[in-house]
């Protein structure tokens, strides 16, 4: 059979939702400048789907800086990977700025976060090792231990004693040269819980690991300094690799990992990804640079996205929607429904009330649950959150009849 003719009939993992509505609940083009308010569709919105946490990608002095850079460098410098040709002061710079700012000695810069962590998954265990990972670890995690060659097994969703079940049975398999990695998440940017890292570090002693901890959500937003979710839990040093993006509260692209010195020097000779890929062209990294100066000169975007978050929150739960317990600032709410409730949630916000939400649902949640997920950004304004509410309160009849006709089919 043609190949070209079989992907016709290939099921997508996003379901019903690509079938339909492309361009509205998939690929939707959300035009303007950064903000918290963009066009969709030629009209103004307010935007709860973009990980601009701190507001950085639309700050006056930004674009300033970025343009400065772009003209002082263009796109293309440096040209090749960072092994060949596409290395400079500027990055090594930023790297020394990224191992400061997460409190490691040192750092590596990757030309995309994705790409990186797998790659680096796949270059720290061999055949003989173990990688133990969350179950709901980003598609990155597992597309990393798809390329592993370690014995891999998973553990329930922050359930210590899977993960010390897991860790048991990697000590009673090993041989004397097999070694222990695990993988998890500072902050599940689904869910918007943090993952339990004090408590897989405690078994450290009991089962020696390395511990990897992509913290994309975490970085720029958790911690008093900013430095993540291992030091706004009071544990980053018991983080061995410490992996951050520049996708989500530097509104940028590109991201890193922080570890010890002699681990960044054997991952810059064996990250795949990385030695065969182009480097950070210049502009992007000294505008990372210039990102990294304000999230760490200025402590007041992360209290203003505090308090949006907990404002929003706070809202959707007096008027009696699920906010899951989320302990980062992604907000979840979560409803019984198909998926045909979820696109009717998204079209009411988007066209009846000037929300712009997405939402997910089944394969992504259990079939018959909805999940609204909701990220508040430090330049949403008391206006914005006021609306907001507004609308979901006027949709309400719609979420909570759907959720109870659930119930009564069920029953
Ligand atoms: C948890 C997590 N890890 C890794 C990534 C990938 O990072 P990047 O967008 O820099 O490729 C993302 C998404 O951006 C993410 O949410």
């Amino acid at each position: 059979m043609d190949l070209f003719e079989k992907l016709q009939d290939r099921p997508s993992p996003l379901g019903e939702f690509t079938s339909e509505g492309y361009g509205y609940y998939t690929y939707p083009k959300l035009e303007g400048p950064l903000g918290p308010v963009m066009k969709f569709n030629d009209k103004d919105v307010i935007v709860w789907s973009i990980n601009d946490y701190l507001g950085v990608g639309n700050k006056e002095e930004v674009l300033k800086y970025d343009a400065e850079a772009a003209a002082k460098y263009g796109f293309s410098a440096p040209m090749g990977a960072r092994l060949m040709t596409g290395n400079s002061d500027q990055h090594e710079a930023l790297e020394k700025e990224l191992a400061d700012f997460v409190h490691k000695p040192s750092a590596l810069l990757l030309n995309y976060g994705y790409q990186g962590i797998m790659s680096v998954i796949h270059a720290l265990v061999d055949r003989n090792d173990f990688l133990i990972y969350d179950e709901l670890s980003h598609a990155c995690i597992v597309d990393g231990k798809q390329l592993a060659m370690a014995d891999k097994s998973v553990f329930k969703h922050n359930d210590i004693e899977s993960f010390e079940k897991q860790l048991e049975r990697a000590h009673r398999n090993k041989k004397p040269n097999s070694s222990i990695l695990v993988v998890t998440e500072g902050a599940f940017g689904m869910t918007g819980d943090l993952g339990i890292l004090k408590e897989i570090i405690a078994l450290k002693e009991k089962y020696p690991f390395r511990l990897l901890v992509d913290d994309a959500h975490g970085v720029g937003t958790m911690g008093k300094d900013g430095s993540g979710t291992g030091t706004h839990l009071g544990c980053q040093d018991g983080i061995d690799i410490y992996f951050g993006t520049f996708a989500k509260a530097f509104a940028l692209i590109g991201a890193f990992v922080a570890t010890e010195e002699r681990v960044v020097e054997f991952l810059k000779a064996n990250t795949r990804s990385q030695i065969f890929a182009k480097s950070v062209p210049m502009p992007i990294v000294e505008s990372a640079r210039k990102r990294l100066k304000l999230i760490q000169d200025h402590p007041e975007w992360r209290e203003q996205l505090w308090e949006n978050t907990n404002k929003l929150r706070q809202g959707l739960i007096d008027m009696g929607y699920n906010v899951l317990p989320a302990e980062c600032p992604v907000t979840p709410v979560l409803t019984e429904g198909s998926t045909e409730l979820c696109q009717l949630i998204m079209r009411k916000l988007r066209e009846e009330h000037g929300v712009f939400v997405s939402g997910v649902a089944y394969p992504v949640v259990p079939k018959g649950t909805v999940l609204i997920r909701l990220i508040p950004t430090a330049s949403h304004t008391d206006e914005h959150i006021e609306k907001t509410l507004k609308g979901f309160e006027a949709i309400k009849d719609v979420v909570f009849a759907s959720a109870s006709e659930k119930k009564k089919m069920t029953a």
